[in-house]
């Protein structure tokens, strides 16, 4: 864990706002010791972080809310995440949005993308990384972050695996999935779907359960598979644990 957010505020490089701040992109590691739990909301996508926070002693809740008075953005690694978030946030407030990420996420060019719309402080680095307020901005042709179709008629949203299309491997492995498939049937880390459209052609399958930790890809799975016989759970499946014994894991 870095402490970049913390030392910018303990420094008076950073100043959080006043009222209610809403924190976007928080990761179980994620620096919140600055942030007054009282008036924090924590939206929390990946549910192991969800379930790292709450460890933490941080709730975190599944949808934004009203209005806040200023965000925080923890900057993911995917450029169209970084972009929704940076768009939900303007979205959610008129103030500052304070954004921190490290440079294997790509926060220089996110950086320099950013003061091409809005007015933003000089950036602090730390800690392989970078902390810098902005203020108005129109982020509005910005991806959101919420799933949506795409040309080839599948859902997706930004940051998911596979965001821009039909990942090869997963193309190939549906192709060898075996004909003939009886049962009930999970589908581990099943993304936005795809192979469990596939897996769901075979007319043996009585009962699928996606299992998958990311909750805006499973949005999207949501209306890619509509499907009597699917189920949806938002788990890690290191520690989540079918309630029957099931026949085929995928
Ligand atoms: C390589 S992708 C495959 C997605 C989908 N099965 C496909 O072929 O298009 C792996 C998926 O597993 C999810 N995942 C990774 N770790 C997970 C975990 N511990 N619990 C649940 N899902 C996880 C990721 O969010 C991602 O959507």
């Amino acid at each position: 864990m870095t402490d970049r957010l913390s030392l910018a505020v303990a420094r008076g490089i950073v100043a959080l706002p006043e009222g209610e701040v809403l924190v976007l992109g928080a990761v179980a590691d994620s620096d919140l010791g600055a942030l007054d739990e009282a008036r924090t909301r924590l939206l929390w996508r990946y549910h192991d972080a969800h379930l790292a926070l709450a460890a933490r002693g941080w709730n975190s809740v599944r949808k934004p809310g009203g209005p806040a008075d200023g965000v925080v953005v923890f900057a993911p690694r995917a450029r169209d995440a970084q972009r929704a978030y940076l768009r939900l946030a303007r979205e959610m407030s008129d103030g500052p949005i304070i954004v921190d990420g490290p440079k294997t996420h790509g926060i220089d060019a996110l950086y320099r993308e950013i003061r091409q719309r809005a007015d933003v402080s000089e950036a602090w680095s730390k800690a392989h990384g970078k902390v810098f307020v902005v203020n108005g901005g129109d982020f509005s042709d910005w991806p959101e972050i919420h799933p949506a179709k795409g040309a080839d008629g599948w859902w997706r949203a930004p940051g998911v695996f596979s965001a821009d299309g039909i990942d090869k491997a997963s193309a190939f492995l549906a192709t060898e999935l075996p004909l003939k498939l009886e049962g009930a049937v999970l589908d581990l880390g099943a993304g936005w779907g795809y192979l469990s459209r596939a897996i769901l052609e075979r007319d043996g399958v009585t009962a699928l359960t996606l299992v998958e930790n990311d909750e805006t890809a499973l949005r999207a799975a949501y209306r890619n598979v509509e499907d009597d016989r699917a189920a949806f759970v938002c788990a890690d499946v290191r520690t989540w644990r079918p309630d029957q014994p099931v026949d085929h894991v995928v």
